[in-house]
């Protein structure tokens, strides 16, 4: 066995001087995280976002904003789709808590339920922006703002619009109703908007509402059987434009002529959207817009600099009529 070298002095300093130094590194790093977060030599914000799915060409519209604005902004962006789970949606939030990320940003797939992570994401003052949807927890210190429309104004402006059209009905008019993914604060909010609205006349009645999951399969699926069960249905209120345009497959293969024999009225207006009410398939359509981008990227730098910023950010909307929708159309970006 061969004996153990002993250092002489001068590289026993030298390794001291060493340790000092690494501990010195470490510990200047470990301040930049319990500042919040990972930024890097590179001064560059790392962004962690959890995305809710690919359900919808809303979706798909608000994925591509959001990837090409962090590029735009030069924010490292760790993008993970959650498949419309929840339990998902968790799983990536602690990942990027581990991975000390500068700030969280996600979409969240229903309203109730997320106290425990987003106090594991403040614990580690890891800042939280919610976009696109709001969580329904009391504790509002648990995330920094909220960027995104007003669902129940969307509702509402849908409701009124049918209100409108249908003030001289002297008999009663049928409505079935697409909701969106259930307990989604878009589902539970258009829902809310629209039934107030159509209160004021008390001809209008929803005969069915049911969730079709925010995807054209879904809102096909459950026309189907919204037509097999009522004998006369006058108005479709589906809560995106992917449902409704699901919808308009089961209509016609009924032998019914969409937005003639049934009014039918949406939420978002991507561009499929927009042509089946240019094409006078669709009736009315209350905007939803999926170009949070630049918006959410501006937000996360002055998150990140400690900058104080609004509570809550809405999104500025409209509506269509089929005369809008073919003046709007050309110009359309989603
Ligand atoms: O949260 C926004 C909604 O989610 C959109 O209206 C819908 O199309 C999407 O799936």
């Amino acid at each position: 066995m061969g004996k153990m070298r002993t250092q002489s002095a001068p590289w026993r300093a030298a390794a001291v001087l060493a340790s000092v130094l690494l501990v010195g590194g470490v510990a200047a790093c470990g301040n930049s995280d319990t500042g919040g977060g990972g930024t890097k030599d590179d001064g560059k914000i790392t962004m962690g976002f959890s995305q809710v799915g690919a359900e919808s060409g809303w979706r798909t519209a608000n994925t591509i904003s959001i990837k090409e604005a962090a590029t735009a902004a030069g924010i490292e962006l760790k993008f993970d789709d959650a498949q419309q789970k929840q339990e998902n949606q968790i799983k990536a939030i602690r990942n990027y808590i581990q991975q000390k990320v500068d700030v969280i940003a996600f979409s969240p797939v229903v309203e109730s339920g997320w106290d425990t992570v987003l106090k594991e994401a403040k614990d580690a003052k890891i800042p939280v922006i919610l976009t696109d949807r709001s969580v329904d927890s009391a504790d509002k210190s648990l995330y920094k703002t909220f960027l995104g429309s007003d669902f129940v104004k969307e509702g509402r402006l849908a409701g009124e619009w049918l209100v409108e059209q249908k003030k001289t009905a002297s008999g009663p008019v049928n409505i079935v109703e697409l909701q969106g993914s259930t307990g989604a604060a878009p589902a539970n909010d258009r829902k809310k908007g629209f039934g107030e609205a159509i209160a004021a006349n008390p001809n209008l009645k929803v005969v069915a509402s049911q969730t079709g999951d925010f995807t054209r399969a879904g809102g096909k699926q459950v026309m189907e059987q919204f037509l097999k069960a009522n004998k006369q249905i006058d108005v479709l209120f589906a809560h995106n434009d992917d449902m409704g345009l699901g919808a308009l497959e089961a209509i016609t293969a009924a032998g019914k002529v969409p937005g003639k024999d049934i009014t039918i009225i949406t939420v978002d207006a991507v561009k499929d959207g927009m042509q089946a009410l240019a094409d006078g398939k669709f009736n009315f359509i209350a905007e939803c817009s999926p170009l949070l981008g630049p918006q959410l990227m501006d937000l996360a730098k002055k998150v990140h600099a400690g900058e104080e910023v609004p509570a809550r950010i809405e999104t500025q909307e409209t509506t269509f009529t089929p005369e809008q929708a073919k003046e709007a159309l050309p110009n359309r970006k989603y």
